[in-house]
């Protein structure tokens, strides 16, 4: 049994955010009909295309153990469809441009009349105020949440990630409060709005560097490189680089081959507990007792001289040498690996979280499986549909159309044309 079988999902989902929600609750075992479109679907499966006449990875690695049926939810056949879909199901996903749902004439208010018990899941850029009716997207919400003022170089402009902090980071709250709805519709019999602002998610996820604003009022955060170069903090949070926390410093630093290899690089954290044992790695016994060295408070403003002689011996191994030394020693480090080596990683392919897939269209192509691992709800990943593959499927069995109440619906148009999938 998978841990959420039995729940019927509505994704009305697009793009990246909502469908990375859809697909975890997919693969936890949910029913997720992913409702697009005629003709056109979630605009990703046209986005980024690397195959001609396929869906593209960007909406095959999003929407994968979903069904799909096309629907016009502006037609009159297709909101009476909507409508026993909203009656059908347990919860309604969403992430619209704000009042678009509204436009459609699905407002909260019609949804409880239709389903009381529903519970009505939606990503917003924004939460309510001044930006409720912007439309966003990731980077936006990196900028605004706090990330890209606190990631990069204090010398240079505001980075965002690479990590979709924005999108992917919103689907995971969002999926965190469809289940506590779920879990709590058990006992109220009642549905509700789950909201998750990707403002909030990216703030949530920042939450360290909001503690570090605060603390500047008590003077010079002193496990930024800054401290040490002794240059002067602003009024907020700087830039940190690649540094990282109080007691247990940490850098990137270069390993054997970097001048032609841009990820040949360690991540590097002299952890209190093993700074002996680093001190004799790095050739310099005499850090272990050394006045200005011994303690970790003395250290701080030392970093970078520090670092530069760790640097100097990490450039003499490959990040994975540095791997295989520091491990058994306890010095945390971490080989800074590419998405190839990431791809290629036997060990990520053994729990699943690297899968390959086979499409009917494409072919086999790897994907990013569950990344949450359940001991009672193993996870098999299966492809993304087709546009409208389940369409009559969805109408026969999950809403019970048939004969002629099945035909009168196909010939209205509003859910596309339902041979096209027959006959490919
Ligand atoms: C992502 C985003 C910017 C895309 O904007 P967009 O391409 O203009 O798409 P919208 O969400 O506005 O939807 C476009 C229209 O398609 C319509 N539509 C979507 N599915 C439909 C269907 N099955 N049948 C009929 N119409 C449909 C919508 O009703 C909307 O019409 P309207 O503008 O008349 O109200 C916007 O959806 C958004 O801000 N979403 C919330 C935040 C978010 O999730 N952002 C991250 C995305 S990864």
């Amino acid at each position: 049994m998978k841990a959420l079988e039995g729940v019927k999902i509505l994704d009305f989902t697009h793009v990246q955010s909502g469908p990375t929600c859809t697909q975890l609750l997919a693969w936890f075992g949910a029913d997720v009909i992913k409702v697009e479109r005629p003709g056109v679907g979630d605009a990703t499966r046209q986005q980024l295309v690397d195959v001609p006449g396929a869906d593209s990875l960007y909406f095959t690695m999003l929407n994968h153990n979903k069904r799909s049926i096309e629907l016009n939810s502006k037609n009159e056949t297709g909101k009476e469809v909507l409508t026993r879909l909203i009656e059908t199901c347990d919860v309604m996903v969403e992430n619209f441009a704000p009042g678009a749902l509204d436009r459609m004439g699905f407002t909260w208010e019609r949804i409880q009349e239709i389903n009381p018990k529903m519970i009505l899941a939606s990503v917003k850029g924004f939460g309510p105020g001044n930006y409720e009716d912007c439309k966003v997207y990731e980077n936006v919400a990196q900028c605004a949440g706090g990330a890209a003022s606190t990631t990069g170089f204090r010398d240079g402009p505001p980075l965002v990630t690479g990590a979709q902090i924005g999108d992917s980071g919103t689907g995971l709250h969002l999926a965190l409060g469809i289940v506590t709805a779920l879990y709590q519709a058990q006992r109220s019999g009642q549905g509700q709005k789950v909201l998750a602002p990707m403002q909030d998610g990216v703030i949530n996820l920042c939450r360290v560097k909001l503690r570090d604003q605060q603390r500047l009022k008590a003077g010079p955060l002193k496990e930024y490189s800054q401290y040490g170069e002794g240059i002067e903090f602003g009024e907020a949070t700087p830039r940190a680089g690649n540094d990282s926390g109080g007691g247990q410093p940490g850098r990137i630093l270069k390993c054997k081959g970097w001048e032609d290899d841009p990820n040949a690089y360690t991540y590097f954290i002299t952890q209190a507990a093993v700074w002996e044992k680093i001190c004799d790695l790095i050739g310099e016994p005499e850090w272990k007792t050394k006045e200005g060295y011994a303690t970790p408070p003395e250290r701080l403003d030392k970093l970078n001289e520090i670092f530069t002689r760790i640097e100097d011996w990490t450039k003499t191994k490959t990040k994975f040498e540095v791997m295989d030394i520091c491990n058994p020693l306890g010095i945390p480090v971490g080989p800074i690996l590419s998405t190839k080596e990431i791809i290629e990683d036997d060990g990520l392919r053994k729990t699943g979280t690297i899968v390959e897939v086979d499409h009917p269209k494409r072919g086999k192509y790897v994907s990013v499986g569950c990344p949450i691992k359940l001991s009672g709800s193993p996870v098999e990943v299966t492809r993304s549909p087709l546009l409208g593959e389940h369409t009559v499927e969805i109408l026969r069995e999950v809403l019970g159309y048939d004969g002629e109440a099945l035909a009168k619906v196909v010939e209205s148009g509003a859910v596309g044309d339902v041979n096209k999938q027959a006959a490919e």
